[in-house]
């Protein structure tokens, strides 16, 4: 049996080593989370030394293995400068940077236009040209995972920057898929839904609820949701999946 019938589902990732962005909190902190669960090295860049030094105490049990960073995605030198300095090969890389800038079309300034695609879009591709040369060339399992949201794929009232920014992300990654496939990249999104982050766990519980009530699975996501996803897109088992965007929503757009 190959690996790519393995139908073991116990990740490791020794070994493998991921940069995470957007990791000092939310879902990328529970993403590099699960790579150190697994065995595996990450590199931690976030632009907020606040959300560093608090993933970093988090982190302590696993001092050896991780790195941080801060870096702003949005800045091609910053990416450059934590790029050079990355202290392990990367095998991995996770997008996951984000932030929103939500209001109606109507109100929405070009200053919130674009904060949002160069965090969101560009941010991406800044991070993605400056990595992915410098991958571990000797690894034929180079994975590249992208966090768009179900927001790209349907759009949403008071987010045309967002719905942009994040339907742009699910064409880079399947053009990626297509140009990186043959040089030992699979290049593939994740879609969230709905997720409980420290944002969410300070709304009312009358919010949360109505919120939930709106999932067939009757629940909002877990970050440890999508941790499961990017897990399994990472893994050799999934070495077949290319240019996929995978909605983790509990069927929100049903
Ligand atoms: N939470 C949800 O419900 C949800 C749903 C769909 C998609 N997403 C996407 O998932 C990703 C993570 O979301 P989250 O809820 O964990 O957000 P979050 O705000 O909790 O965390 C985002 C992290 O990105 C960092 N960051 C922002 N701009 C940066 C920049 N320019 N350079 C470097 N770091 C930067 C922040 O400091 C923060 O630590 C985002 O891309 C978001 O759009 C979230």
């Amino acid at each position: 049996m190959n690996s790519s019938s393995n139908s073991n589902l116990n990740f490791s990732f020794k070994n493998k080593s991921a940069v995470v962005t957007g990791a000092g909190q939310g879902i990328g902190f529970q993403i590099a989370l699960s790579f150190l669960q697994a065995g595996g090295q990450v590199s931690i860049w976030d632009y907020s030394q606040t959300a560093l030094d608090n993933a970093k105490k988090e982190l302590a049990q696993f001092a050896d293995n991780v790195h941080f960073v801060q870096v702003d995605v949005t800045q091609v030198d910053s990416c450059t400068k934590a790029a050079a300095a990355l202290p392990w090969p990367c095998d991995i890389l996770v997008n996951n940077a984000g932030i929103t800038r939500d209001k109606s079309f109507g109100k929405m300034t070009f200053e919130d236009w674009n904060a949002v695609i160069n965090t969101n879009l560009t941010g991406l591709f800044n991070v993605t040209k400056t990595l992915s040369e410098k991958m571990n060339t000797a690894s034929a399992h180079k994975r590249i995972i992208n966090i768009s949201s179900v927001v790209g794929l349907y759009g949403n009232f008071g987010q045309t920057n967002y719905a942009a920014a994040k339907a742009g992300v699910i064409g880079m990654t399947k053009t990626l898929a297509k140009e990186l496939g043959r040089k030992g990249f699979t290049v593939n999104a994740v879609a969230p839904g709905f997720i409980a982050t420290a944002m969410t766990n300070a709304m009312p519980k009358e919010t949360l609820d109505a919120m939930a009530a709106k999932v067939p699975v009757a629940r909002l996501g877990s970050t440890s949701d999508i941790a499961n996803a990017v897990m399994f897109l990472s893994s050799e088992q999934a070495s077949y999946i290319n240019g996929a965007t995978i909605s983790v929503d509990g069927g929100i757009v049903l």
